[in-house]
């Protein structure tokens, strides 16, 4: 793997090592036992993607290089290629990149370091899909025929697309529910309503409103009590299914505030993944490169097939 874009890159059993060695981050500390350089270049709003990079990267003793789109030469019309090769030449290792441009990776293809895609536009985020997989397989122990149901405004959402085909993938099965404006019938899975999913859901996978990314004006007058998890909803969910979100949360419009820290949420357990999964990314693929040699992690803790 050259850079890290999409986790349609990752075999199920990439995916499967990636979990468990976030697992062992959480129970061992590691750090990498040479210099390197790690800039986060964040050209879109970010409060949990970015900050989880930078404690994943001081975790693993990596020196983490500062940028601010505003207070940067992107102010005077330098595009993202020239800032990419700008650190690159200045002597970052690794570049965290987040841009609202679907297919930004393109450009950053022939570079002599490794990047991480932090958020593609509409298309990829998938640090985001492994941690909410971690998520998923602290709870389940696994995928296979879990429901999972996709809920929100599944048009403009990254984490919808790569969370869909990953699960998909791993023997989920996966369901979508939106109001109209809100679909993409690019994704082939089956569309239902808010009522049938809560009672047929093992995870509701709820996706904020993303008015940022919106080009028509859609009017969702009750857009909680129409389409979104309510108090009424939420108490007929299974005995055991659990409640996520990506954040950030549009409390009272997607999900009844109440929900956000109730027993089946684990909206804030994905947001400490976060960090984790991010470090498990970061080593696999500096050990791709040949920047770092682990060490201490038994081999015991690597896991070696799918349970
Ligand atoms: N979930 C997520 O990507 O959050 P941020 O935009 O705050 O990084």
């Amino acid at each position: 793997m050259q850079h890290f874009i999409s986790v349609d890159q990752l075999s199920e059993i990439d995916i499967f090592n990636l979990i468990k060695k976030a697992e062992s981050y959480r129970k061992h500390e590691y750090q990498i036992n040479q210099q390197l350089f790690a800039a986060n270049l964040f050209f879109e709003p970010s409060t949990r993607t970015k900050t989880s990079f930078i404690v994943a990267e001081r975790k693993l003793g990596l020196e983490v290089l500062d940028f601010h789109p505003e207070a940067s030469s992107v102010q005077k019309g330098e595009s993202l290629y020239d800032t990419v090769k700008t650190f690159e030449a200045i002597g970052a290792n690794m570049l965290v990149i987040r841009h609202e441009d679907d297919h930004w990776y393109e450009e950053v293809e022939g570079l002599s370091i490794p990047v991480i895609n932090a958020g593609a536009g509409k298309v990829e985020h998938p640090s985001q899909c492994l941690l909410d997989l971690l998520t998923i397989y602290q709870e389940f122990g696994g995928f296979e025929g879990i429901h999972i149901v996709i809920a929100g405004d599944i048009k403009h959402s990254r984490v919808a697309r790569s969370n869909a085909k990953a699960l998909d993938r791993l023997g989920a099965k996966v369901y979508l529910t939106a109001a109209n404006g809100y679909q993409d019938e690019t994704l082939q899975f089956p569309y239902i309503s808010m009522d049938e999913a809560v009672k047929i859901c093992d995870v509701m996978m709820l996706l904020r409103v993303q008015h940022e990314r919106h080009t028509e004006h859609h009017q969702m007058i009750n857009y909680l009590t129409t389409y979104g998890l309510t108090k009424e909803r939420e108490q007929k969910m299974k005995e055991k299914a659990i409640i996520m979100h990506p954040a950030p949360v549009n409390r009272g419009v997607e999900i009844d505030a109440d929900l956000i820290e109730s027993k089946r949420s684990r909206i804030f357990k994905q947001m400490n993944n976060g960090v984790f999964i991010r470090m498990a990314m970061i080593s696999h693929l500096l050990q791709k490169w040949g920047m770092d040699h682990e060490h201490h992690i038994e081999k015991r803790e690597i896991f070696t097939g799918i349970q």
